[in-house]
Formats: C-alpha cells, sequence, structure tokens
C-alpha cells in the first residue's frame, strides 16, 4: 500500500466510524508568538480537548502537517523528517478507550493487513494520579494480543506528551511493529529496537496545570498520532524510509538532475537532505502565513533549510544556476496539493521566494566557502573564533548551523555561545538604530500598524466581555490602513453585540490606558492569567502585553504607549472565516 492510499484508507475508515474529516491546521500556527510550528495533529485542537465544543462535533479525524526543529540535525539518517504528516483521530468527550483501541485493531490488521504476529503495545502502568490501564490491557487481549505481547510501562513512556509540559495531557497506549527479517520473539520487549512504534493512543483526561495540579478535563478525549512516513516504509517493506513510495519519486528526480544514483553511498545523505529540505521548504513557503526567508523565527529556518539544501546539491555537482529546485518544489506541490490547497494557491510564490533565496545565497556562498577554506588553512588550534563565526555570517549570508556543519566535517569546533553573544549584540545596536530614525520620523510607516496591533488585544478583550469566554484569537493581519481579526466563535454577531464590541474598545480607549511591556517567567505569566493555547514548551522568558485590567497577552509587540493614542475605532464588517472563526474588518480614524 503506497503513501496516498495509506492516507486515503485511514481517511475513509474513521470517516465510516462517524467522523468528519478536517482539513489540516496550517504549519504555522494561527495565534502563538510563542510557537513557531506545528508539531503534532493536537497541537491546534488543544481548545477543543480543553472542553469548548468543535464546530465540526465530537469525531474528528485528519492528516495534518507538522514541523520539528530538533531533529534537524539527525537528516540525513533513514528515518528522521523535518516535515512529516500525522494521521490522527480524536474523540471529544464521545468514545473512549474501547473503540479507540478496537479501531486501530481493526484498521491495522484488516485494512493494512498487517498480521497480528507482528504487533505488540504498552499500556500505562500507573502512577498517583491513574491506576494501571487494565482496562486497556483487557481490550487489547479480547482483541488477539497475547499477554506476552503487552508490557506496563511508566510515566517516560505512556504519557503523553510528559509529565512536565503544561496543558492536556493523560496516559497512552502505544501500538509496536516487528520491523525486521528475524523472526518474532514471543515476548514483547520494549528495548529491543526491531520493535518501532506506529500509533499512539493518548486517553487525554487531565489538564496539567501550573504548580504540578493535574485537574481532570471537562471530558474524556481520544487523541491518536500515526506517523504517515514509518507507517509507508513498514507497509511497503522498507526499513530506509526514503525507498518508500513517499519518497520514491523525489529521490529519482534529484538522481536524475544530479545524474547520480542514490545507492551509492558517497551520495545517500545528500540527497536525503536535499529531498527532506525541499519538502519542508515547500511546506513553509506555501502556507498562508506568508513566511519569507530572514533572519528571525520561522523565516530563519526557511533560510536555513534553503542554504543547507543548495550546499548538499553542489555536494553533488549539480549545477545551481540551472532550474533544478524548481523542478523540485513543483514535484512536492503536484504531490500535495490533493490534501493542502493552498500550495497550488500559493504556487508562485513557493517558486518565486525559492529562486530568489537562492540567487542571493548563491551570490556570496562560493567566495564563503573560499572564505571558510582560507580561515582553516591560517587557523592556530581547531577553534574557529566569534568573530571569524560573525564574519561568515554577515558577510557571506552562513548560518551559524552552517559553519558549524563546515567545521565539523574538518573536526574543528565553532565557539557557538561567542558567536551568539555577538549576533545579540549587534540585533540591539540596529533595533536602536531603528528606533532612534523612527523618533525622527524617517520610518514613520509603522505607527499606524503598532496602533492597529494594540487595537487588536483591545478587541480580542471586548469580544470575550460580549461573545464570552470561548473567544480566542485565530490569527491577525494589519496594514496601514486597517486590521483584520479572526477569532472563535460559532455564530454570526448582532449587530447589537457588534455595537457592544465597538463601544467597549472605544471606551477602553478613551480610558486612556497605559500599556505596560513586561518580561517574565513563562510560569509567571501563566499565574497572571495570561492565556496559553499551545501545549507547545514556551522559551523560559516571554514578553508580555499587559493593558490595566482590559487584556493580559503574550506577544512579541510592538505596541502603543497607551490606549489614548489611538483615536476611534470602528467595526466594518463580520463575517464567516472558517467553520467556527469568524473575521471582523476593523479601522482606526
Ligand atoms: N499527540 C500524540 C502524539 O503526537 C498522539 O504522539
Amino acid at each position: 500500500m503506497n503513501t496516498i492510499d495509506l492516507k486515503d484508507t485511514y481517511l475513509k475508515f474513521f470517516e465510516s466510524k462517524g467522523h468528519k474529516i478536517i482539513p489540516s491546521a496550517p504549519i504555522i500556527p494561527e495565534n502563538d508568538p510563542t510557537c513557531l510550528f506545528n508539531t503534532a495533529g493536537m497541537q491546534p485542537l488543544v481548545p477543543y480537548l480543553k472542553g469548548e465544543p468543535h464546530p465540526e462535533g465530537t469525531r474528528l479525524a485528519d492528516v495534518q502537517k507538522c514541523f520539528r526543529t530538533n531533529d534537524l540535525d539527525s537528516i540525513g539518517d533513514t528515518t528522521h523528517h523535518t516535515f512529516f504528516e500525522m494521521l490522527g483521530n480524536w474523540s471529544l468527550g464521545d468514545y473512549f478507550k474501547k473503540e479507540s483501541i478496537t479501531w486501530s485493531f481493526e484498521l491495522l490488521t484488516k485494512y493494512l493487513n498487517i498480521p497480528v504476529e507482528k504487533l505488540a503495545v504498552t499500556v500505562f502502568k500507573g502512577n498517583e494520579i491513574v491506576p494501571a490501564d487494565t482496562e486497556s490491557a483487557d481490550i487489547w487481549k479480547s482483541l488477539g494480543i497475547k499477554e506476552e505481547r503487552i508490557a506496563f510501562l511508566g510515566e517516560e513512556n505512556n504519557w503523553w506528551p510528559n509529565m512536565e509540559l503544561l496543558g492536556p495531557c493523560g496516559p497512552d497506549t502505544e501500538i509496536f511493529y516487528w520491523r525486521s527479517k528475524e523472526d518474532v520473539p514471543e515476548k514483547f520487549d520494549p528495548d529491543n529496537e526491531n520493535w518501532v512504534e506506529i500509533w499512539n493512543n493518548v486517553f487525554m483526561q487531565y489538564n496539567h496545570e501550573e504548580g504540578g495540579k493535574f485537574t481532570p478535563l471537562k471530558n474524556k478525549n481520544v487523541d491518536t498520532g500515526l506517523g504517515v512516513e514509518r507507517v509507508t516504509a513498514i507497509l511497503e517493506g522498507y526499513t530506509d524510509n526514503y525507498k518508500s513510495s513517499v519518497w520514491k519519486d523525489v529521490i529519482e528526480k534529484i538522481e536524475e538532475i544530479s545524474n547520480l544514483s542514490y545507492d551509492d553511498g558517497n551520495n545517500t545523505r545528500s540527497m536525503r537532505i536535499i529531498a527532506d529540505h525541499i519538502r519542508a521548504i515547500v511546506m513553509i513557503s506555501g502556507d498562508n502565513a506568508g513566511i519569507k526567508p530572514s533572519n528571525t523565527d520561522q523565516g530563519y529556518i526557511l533560510r536555513r533549510l534553503i542554504r543547507r539544501m543548495i550546499r548538499y546539491a553542489k555536494k553533488l555537482n549539480i549545477d545551481i544556476n540551472t532550474d533544478w529546485e524548481q523542478q523540485l518544489a513543483t514535484l512536492i506541490i503536484n504531490k500535495y496539493a490533493k490534501y493542502y490547497n493552498e500550495l497550488e494557491k500559493n504556487k508562485n510564490d513557493i517558486l518565486e521566494t525559492l529562486k530568489n533565496e537562492k540567487i542571493k545565497f548563491n551570490r556570496t556562498l562560493e567566495k564563503g566557502l573560499k572564505e571558510f577554506e582560507k580561515v582553516v588553512n591560517n587557523l592556530e588550534g581547531d577553534l574557529i573564533n566569534k568573530d571569524i563565526a560573525f564574519r561568515l555570517y554577515d558577510t557571506f549570508g552562513f548560518p551559524i548551523e552552517l559553519t558549524e556543519e563546515l567545521a565539523g566535517e574538518m573536526n574543528l569546533k565553532v565557539d557557538v555561545e561567542g558567536f551568539k553573544q555577538k549576533f545579540k549584540e549587534h540585533q540591539e545596536k540596529s533595533r536602536a538604530g531603528a528606533e532612534q530614525k523612527f523618533k525622527g520620523g524617517l520610518a514613520s510607516t509603522g505607527e499606524m500598524e503598532t496602533k492597529y496591533h494594540t487595537a487588536t488585544h483591545l478587541l480580542n478583550a471586548a469580544l470575550k466581555q460580549v461573545l464570552g469566554d470561548h473567544v480566542h484569537q485565530k490569527g491577525s493581519n494589519i496594514t496601514a490602513e486597517r486590521m483584520r481579526f479572526d477569532f472563535s466563535h460559532g455564530a454570526k454577531m448582532t449587530d447589537e453585540e457588534k455595537q457592544k464590541a465597538e463601544e467597549l474598545v472605544n471606551k477602553y480607549i478613551e480610558q486612556a490606558i497605559p500599556v505596560e511591556k513586561m518580561e517574565m517567567k513563562k510560569e509567571e505569566a501563566l499565574n497572571l492569567g495570561a492565556e496559553a493555547m499551545f501545549i507547545e514548551k514556551y522559551g523560559d522568558i516571554v514578553t508580555v502585553y499587559k493593558i490595566g485590567d482590559v487584556s493580559l497577552e503574550l506577544c512579541g509587540g510592538p505596541h502603543v504607549k497607551n490606549t489614548k493614542e489611538l483615536g476611534q475605532f470602528k467595526i466594518k464588517k463580520e463575517e464567516a472565516s472558517s467553520a467556527g472563526v469568524r473575521r471582523i474588518k476593523a479601522i482606526l480614524e
């Protein structure tokens, strides 16, 4: 069964079990400045796992675009990817263990034709919050999983996401597959690496709150995740994911472009990196968030991916000036447009972004590599100091990771900490410069945007007042002329509600409330009641904007100093944005 069939079979199966198939959420989270990418299928569903009703009902399934940066350095081996797809199904207070386990078993054995003999499972052995999950074990047994193939494990294995992160969580049962030519052992040994995890069914019943409290969620939920890349490889009998139908055509295209063979060990790693990165590049730059290569946040990750890919293309002696990257990107777009229709829509942007960044990098790469060589030849000892690393970054556009990687290949070290310090000082200097200009009125274009930015916080607070606590920001878009604000709410707003919200915002403006910027530990921010929509780990220190008693939001800014600066606020339009999400267009006069 190829990768397309796997996704279709999965979605159809859960549709037949009463699930609504929802589209993947964007890979760039819509309302969380503290979290760069979606890393799991449940992440966009956190508010619903916490009890808010989902507009599509209580049974959901999807294929979610995910991106994890922590694996970046392992890319090039057989199993790691930056971007990956996660199949998931959810029960929001609907079915629980019995159906969840039974359906996973049915899908795996009847539709994906995995023999029961090759399966094993783990269940939670219990802690002070919940007792051992004998219920799940009994269900597995009733389906034909032998007792010796069931292992009871502790918090470190069978509690998702873990005991540290805040937000919805719970015990899970994980399904393992015997991926080896060797005979399957009777007894399941979770430490034997031939047993690979293929599916994780989390019984999400708790909210981990600040201070170590695990309070029961309103609903008993199910959250499952199954990695498309891994399971496709298993179904097709490969131990190298890149041989499977997820990657086969991409690798073949790289072989064709480079005129080299993947099976030649000299090329394998480079080809895997190019294949992995081009897919991630397409997904990030194809997101409606409009990410472009830059030196911060998602833009920096995108830049790193493109530059790293180009370097490996050079290693394969691909002529960088040809349209090789356009060919690869087009292949990916065509392959995934069926599931993520924004790719087709943003195709020109994707191709353009890639080309421009290539040209930019290519201009300096050759010189940079020569410079690097020179540096190495003149080096005393084995350390590339912070000044050299910074010059490579500043003058030749080398991300620090590239310098590290080149150095690693020659057994040299880089003073990364020193580099980061220097980088920060440099940033602060240019920021100070920009602020100076701003004050002098030379760069006043940001002024209106700043006002609108503050207005989104006021509107968010006003809508909560008028409509209720279920209102959360789902996105925003600001220009110098107007603001757009998306928020969760299930119904069209009445004229009265709109008027009330508008009046409230204007009241906050009239009250001339100071806008305070604070940096604090994330625990402190959460304790103060700043909303945290995503479970994803925050940085230790977060920026919080406080507007009197009206609003407290985690946010990167910028904002005005006092609400009185905003003028008159006016709602121009209220309309549907997507299922369960409304959009307000407003202006400041
Ligand atoms: N949220 C669970 C995971 O990502 C299903 O493994």
